[in-house]
């Protein structure tokens, strides 16, 4: 059998010059979940867009169940579904009235497409609210409607641009709870794009890491972590800039070749040490860097996550908001000369 979908050296330049898509390739097996990480202008949309037939490529092939996306536009619109990354919901409609129409837009006969909507409305949790306009709506129902709609037809393939955007925490949560059961329970393959690490880390059997055009890494989240090599220390220094420079170049001297340290990296404010077993590395570490007197002001141990795959492969972070950032700014003033009453945190 075909890939779901299989791309082959994709491209997309727009009128203005922009490269949006550089060159791609990858395929989509049936039932995955798979997903594009990327960080904002990095092409997800896009690719998205070629793929549900909505923009030509400038090179390059996209196949979805085998067929030309291009040559076989009407065909391909029939067995895919699209939650777009701006919400497509008409807040003049009630929910189930915006469900209704998306159905009759696909010639669903009446009568099964009642029973589809009610279906749907359970499924995304909004059937108490069906009956009230879609204007009044929070941003989480909102998202959840657009979610519905782009399953009103019983789509055998799902693409999801950037699902829970905008959302808070608990709504999040209720929607990778929703597209888990899709995936799992009803076998859909799902194409989601996000820029949130913790969301394709979560959802995502496999997945493309996506910059500036290129897939720049790609396999199952676990895979692309392992490749990091271990738990990461990181360390930082007090001083002006010359001297924490300094610090991080005598330690990294320090450190580099040890049996207990896989790599040391001098990410330009951190010293970055890798380490197989963080926890038995982080002593061995502190007795070295303590016996040379340089004195670590910042310290947190940390397992790896898809941004630090990120940084590995782009050399920069991913920006993203809330959780990374709150948890990068907190500070561990004087861990080392703290002695025994300091903590060092390890972060999930
Ligand atoms: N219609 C357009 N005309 C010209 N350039 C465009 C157009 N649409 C997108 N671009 C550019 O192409 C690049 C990729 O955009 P795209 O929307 O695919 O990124 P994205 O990964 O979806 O980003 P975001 O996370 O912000 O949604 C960006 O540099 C963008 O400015
Ligand atoms: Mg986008």
């Amino acid at each position: 059998m075909p890939p779901v979908i299989d791309v082959v050296d994709l491209e997309k330049t727009y009128p203005d010059g922009s490269q949006a898509v550089r060159g791609i390739s990858f395929s989509v097996e049936e039932g995955e979940f798979f997903g594009f990480l990327g960080p904002n202008g990095a092409g997800k949309s896009t690719t998205i867009k070629i793929l549900i037939t909505l923009l030509a490529p400038t090179a390059g092939q996209a196949r979805v169940f085998g067929r030309d996306v291009r040559a076989d536009a009407t065909r391909t619109r029939t067995v895919i579904g699209y939650a777009a990354q701006e919400v497509g919901v008409d807040d003049d409609l009630t929910g189930r009235e915006n469900l209704m129409l998306q159905g009759a837009l696909y010639h669903i006969e009446p009568r099964a497409l009642r029973r589809r909507v009610n279906e749907l409305l359970e499924l995304v949790d909004l059937a108490p609210d069906a009956d009230r306009q879609a204007g009044s709506y929070s941003g989480g129902m909102r998202k959840r409607l657009d979610l519905a709609t782009g399953l009103i037809h019983r789509p055998q393939l799902l693409f999801l641009d950037e699902p829970t955007t905008g959302l808070d925490p608990q709504n999040r949560a209720g929607i990778w709870s929703y597209l888990e059961d899709l995936n799992k329970r009803e076998g859909l393959t799902i194409f989601l794009t996000t820029h949130y690490l913790e969301e394709a880390d979560r959802l995502c059997g496999r997945l493309a890491i996506i910059d500036h055009g290129r897939i720049i890494a790609s396999g199952s989240p676990a895979s692309l972590k392992a490749e990091l090599g271990g738990d990461l220390v990181r360390l930082s220094f007090r001083g002006s800039d010359e001297e924490t420079h300094a610090q991080r170049s005598r330690a990294a001297a320090l450190l580099e070749g040890r049996a207990f340290a896989a790599g040391v990296r001098d990410d330009g404010t951190e010293l970055v040490v890798t380490a197989r077993e963080g926890g038995r590395a982080l002593p061995q570490i502190l007795r070295v860097l303590d016996e040379a007197q340089i004195y670590v002001d910042d310290l947190t141990l940390t397992s790896p996550t898809l941004d630090d795959v990120f940084l590995k492969y782009t050399g920069e972070r991913i920006r993203e908001d809330a959780p990374v950032q709150n948890w990068r700014n907190q500070r561990m003033a004087g861990f080392l000369r703290a002695g025994a009453g300091g903590r060092a945190r390890r972060r999930p």
